[in-house]
Protein backbone atom coordinates (compact mmCIF):
# COMPACT_ATOMS: atom_id res chain seq x y z
CA UNK A 1 0.00 0.00 0.00
CA UNK A 2 1.43 3.35 -1.05
CA UNK A 3 1.61 6.19 1.46
CA UNK A 4 -0.58 8.43 -0.78
CA UNK A 5 -3.07 5.24 -0.74
CA UNK A 6 -2.77 5.75 3.55
CA UNK A 7 -3.46 9.22 3.57
CA UNK A 8 -6.53 8.70 1.71
CA UNK A 9 -7.39 6.27 3.80
CA UNK A 10 -7.00 8.47 6.65
CA UNK A 11 -8.95 11.43 4.85
CA UNK A 12 -11.52 9.21 5.15
CA UNK A 13 -11.48 8.39 8.73
CA UNK A 14 -10.89 11.98 9.03
CA UNK A 15 -14.36 12.68 7.66
CA UNK A 16 -15.92 10.03 9.11
CA UNK A 17 -15.09 11.41 12.40
CA UNK A 18 -17.03 14.70 11.94
CA UNK A 19 -20.24 12.07 12.40
CA UNK A 20 -19.52 10.84 15.58
CA UNK A 21 -21.83 10.32 18.30
CA UNK A 22 -19.94 11.27 21.38
CA UNK A 23 -22.40 12.52 24.13
CA UNK A 24 -20.86 10.94 27.11
CA UNK A 25 -17.18 10.93 26.53
CA UNK A 26 -16.93 14.19 23.72
CA UNK A 27 -14.22 11.94 22.39
CA UNK A 28 -14.97 11.83 18.76
CA UNK A 29 -13.45 8.81 16.66
CA UNK A 30 -13.36 8.27 12.93
CA UNK A 31 -12.02 4.83 11.11
CA UNK A 32 -12.16 3.85 7.35
CA UNK A 33 -11.69 0.30 6.54
CA UNK A 34 -10.04 -0.98 2.80
CA UNK A 35 -11.98 -4.16 1.81
CA UNK A 36 -9.95 -6.56 -0.43
CA UNK A 37 -12.68 -5.49 -3.17
CA UNK A 38 -11.37 -2.02 -3.42
CA UNK A 39 -14.48 -0.51 -1.76
CA UNK A 40 -13.63 1.85 1.64
CA UNK A 41 -16.11 1.80 4.48
CA UNK A 42 -16.31 4.49 6.83
CA UNK A 43 -17.38 4.56 10.62
CA UNK A 44 -17.42 6.62 13.87
CA UNK A 45 -17.66 5.84 17.23
CA UNK A 46 -21.06 5.63 18.17
CA UNK A 47 -22.01 6.58 22.23
CA UNK A 48 -24.78 5.06 24.72
CA UNK A 49 -26.03 6.30 28.34
CA UNK A 50 -25.72 2.83 29.11
CA UNK A 51 -21.75 3.06 28.60
CA UNK A 52 -21.40 -0.87 27.65
CA UNK A 53 -23.85 -0.39 24.48
CA UNK A 54 -21.36 2.17 23.27
CA UNK A 55 -19.31 0.90 19.84
CA UNK A 56 -16.03 2.53 18.86
CA UNK A 57 -15.07 3.83 14.94
CA UNK A 58 -13.11 0.67 14.33
CA UNK A 59 -15.82 -1.60 14.62
CA UNK A 60 -18.48 0.41 12.96
CA UNK A 61 -16.71 0.45 9.75
CA UNK A 62 -15.31 -3.24 10.09
CA UNK A 63 -19.34 -4.43 10.71
CA UNK A 64 -20.30 -2.36 7.98
CA UNK A 65 -17.72 -3.85 5.76
CA UNK A 66 -18.94 -7.38 6.92
CA UNK A 67 -22.45 -7.12 6.68
CA UNK A 68 -22.68 -5.57 2.79
CA UNK A 69 -20.54 -9.04 1.82
CA UNK A 70 -16.88 -8.44 2.20
CA UNK A 71 -14.62 -10.92 4.27
CA UNK A 72 -11.50 -9.69 4.20
CA UNK A 73 -10.28 -6.11 4.98
CA UNK A 74 -6.70 -4.98 3.75
CA UNK A 75 -6.26 -2.17 5.81
CA UNK A 76 -7.93 0.00 8.68
CA UNK A 77 -7.76 4.20 9.52
CA UNK A 78 -8.22 5.08 13.00
CA UNK A 79 -8.04 9.29 13.56
CA UNK A 80 -8.92 10.64 16.79
CA UNK A 81 -7.25 13.95 18.79
CA UNK A 82 -5.00 12.25 20.80
CA UNK A 83 -1.65 12.49 22.63
CA UNK A 84 0.02 10.75 19.69
CA UNK A 85 -1.77 8.07 17.95
CA UNK A 86 -4.99 6.59 18.49
CA UNK A 87 -4.20 2.44 19.03
CA UNK A 88 -7.43 0.71 18.83
CA UNK A 89 -8.77 -1.03 21.69
CA UNK A 90 -8.79 -4.61 22.44
CA UNK A 91 -12.17 -5.45 21.58
CA UNK A 92 -11.38 -3.81 17.87
CA UNK A 93 -8.31 -6.01 17.63
CA UNK A 94 -9.85 -9.11 18.00
CA UNK A 95 -12.46 -8.26 15.50
CA UNK A 96 -9.36 -6.89 12.92
CA UNK A 97 -7.63 -10.33 13.52
CA UNK A 98 -11.07 -12.09 12.77
CA UNK A 99 -10.69 -10.45 8.94
CA UNK A 100 -7.62 -9.47 8.31
CA UNK A 101 -4.42 -10.10 10.27
CA UNK A 102 -2.14 -9.32 8.18
CA UNK A 103 -4.44 -5.92 7.26
CA UNK A 104 -2.32 -2.60 7.86
CA UNK A 105 -3.74 -0.37 11.15
CA UNK A 106 -2.87 3.05 10.40
CA UNK A 107 -3.51 5.61 13.39
CA UNK A 108 -3.60 9.13 13.16
CA UNK A 109 -3.88 11.84 15.24
CA UNK A 110 -5.02 15.33 13.93
CA UNK A 111 -1.16 16.82 14.01
CA UNK A 112 -0.07 14.56 11.18
CA UNK A 113 1.59 11.55 13.38
CA UNK A 114 1.29 7.93 11.96
CA UNK A 115 2.04 4.90 13.14
CA UNK A 116 1.21 1.84 11.32
CA UNK A 117 1.39 -1.89 12.62
CA UNK A 118 -0.36 -5.05 10.87
CA UNK A 119 -3.34 -6.59 13.14
CA UNK A 120 -1.39 -9.14 14.39
CA UNK A 121 1.36 -6.74 15.59
CA UNK A 122 -0.90 -5.15 17.82
CA UNK A 123 -2.93 -8.70 19.06
CA UNK A 124 0.12 -11.44 19.49
CA UNK A 125 -0.84 -14.87 19.98
CA UNK A 126 -4.98 -14.12 19.42
CA UNK A 127 -7.43 -16.29 19.97
CA UNK A 128 -9.13 -17.68 16.56
CA UNK A 129 -11.28 -20.24 15.25
CA UNK A 130 -8.40 -21.99 14.14
CA UNK A 131 -7.59 -23.09 17.72
CA UNK A 132 -10.80 -24.54 18.67
CA UNK A 133 -11.28 -28.39 18.95
CA UNK A 134 -15.28 -28.44 18.86
CA UNK A 135 -17.26 -31.07 21.30
CA UNK A 136 -20.52 -33.22 21.23
CA UNK A 137 -23.48 -31.68 19.43
CA UNK A 138 -21.93 -29.13 18.15
CA UNK A 139 -19.54 -30.18 16.82
CA UNK A 140 -19.83 -31.49 12.26
N1 LIG B 1 -13.10 4.76 20.92
C1 LIG B 1 -13.08 4.44 19.60
O1 LIG B 1 -14.04 4.70 18.87
N2 LIG B 1 -11.96 3.87 19.11
C2 LIG B 1 -10.81 3.68 19.81
O2 LIG B 1 -9.83 3.19 19.27
C3 LIG B 1 -10.75 4.07 21.22
C4 LIG B 1 -12.04 4.45 21.85
C5 LIG B 1 -14.28 5.47 21.44
C6 LIG B 1 -15.23 4.69 22.27
C7 LIG B 1 -15.88 5.77 23.10
O3 LIG B 1 -16.93 6.34 22.35
C8 LIG B 1 -14.80 6.84 23.25
O4 LIG B 1 -13.85 6.55 22.25
C9 LIG B 1 -14.12 6.84 24.60
O5 LIG B 1 -13.70 5.57 24.95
Amino acid sequence: MSPAQMEHLVAKALEARRLAYAPCSGFAVGAAVLAASGRIYTGCNVENASSGATVCAERVAILKAISEGERELVALAVAAETEGVCPPCGICRQTMIEFGPQMLVIMADLAGRREVRTAEQLLPLPFTRTRMRAEGSHAD
